[in-house]
């Protein structure tokens, strides 16, 4: 367990439990003019800040690691659809990214946050990491999968959703899939998400409970959020 919280919500991978735990829990909607974000990540936001802290963010995840924990969950879910390219969506300090590009596949990540960015940098200079709102993205091209780990659909500021889910499916590819996984409980529901991918072009392909494709709903807490769009 990431210290009883745990920012990417990452399922049963990380040893936070098929829930994915949230850190801090869900704060609600801040009513900050600047940007409010939904969640509070704790120690791995810089305090008084919004601002994530990358290297320590990147640092927990060492720890487990470390400790013999399986952080890769992700990878091995977006790995079984063989993508030849993957677009990592709100990729952090590129966490799941850099593992996929391990295996071979061409990534290319994007996030907001600059800490977050720095740190995907020093650790995989030869990734291309684009740092922009992902609900105005436009990288004038499509991705066989793009992914949405750790609950970025959380920390996007609230009411910027289905923007977020938009500017991700923009860039699937047809035939390509959407892979989305979050805390249920916090203002973005499953059927919200399903909306706002239909909305977008995309058709539901499943729903599972963590990254090990534990079925749905297994206890309600997390979803792994399948779309395709059609080719
Ligand atoms: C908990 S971190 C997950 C990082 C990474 N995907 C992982 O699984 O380790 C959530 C990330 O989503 C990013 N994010 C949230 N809203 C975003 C937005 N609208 N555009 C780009 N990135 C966003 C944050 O900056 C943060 O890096």
């Amino acid at each position: 367990m990431l210290g009883g919280v745990e920012d990417a919500g990452t399922s049963e991978t990380a040893g936070g439990g098929a829930s994915g735990e949230v850190p801090g829990g869900a704060t609600g909607p801040t009513g900050s003019a600047t940007a409010p974000r939904r969640y509070d990540s704790g120690p791995c936001m810089r305090p008084g800040t919004s601002d994530w802290d990358g290297d320590g963010y990147q640092a927990r995840f060492d720890r487990l690691a470390a400790a013999g924990a399986e952080v890769h969950g992700e990878a091995d879910l977006v790995a079984t659809f063989s993508p030849a390219s993957v677009l990592d969506a709100g990729c952090g300090t590129g966490r799941v990214g850099i593992e996929l590009a391990r295996r071979g596949i061409e990534v290319v990540g994007t996030d907001l946050d600059p800490s977050m960015l720095a740190t995907a940098r020093r650790l995989a200079p030869d990734i291309t990491w684009v740092e922009a709102d992902l609900a105005g993205l436009d990288l004038g091209r499509t991705f066989d999968l793009v992914l949405m780990a750790g609950n970025v659909v959380l920390f996007t500021p609230a009411g910027t959703q289905a923007a977020v889910v938009a500017g991700c499916a923009r860039h699937v590819a047809p035939g390509g899939v959407l892979v989305a996984g979050f805390s249920l409980g916090h203002g973005w529901s499953a059927d919200d998400h399903d909306a706002a991918a239909l909305a977008a072009g995309l058709e539901p392909v499943d729903r599972l409970a963590t990254w090990e494709r534990d079925p749905w709903p297994g206890d309600g807490s997390y979803l792994v959020a399948l779309h395709r769009r059609p080719a």
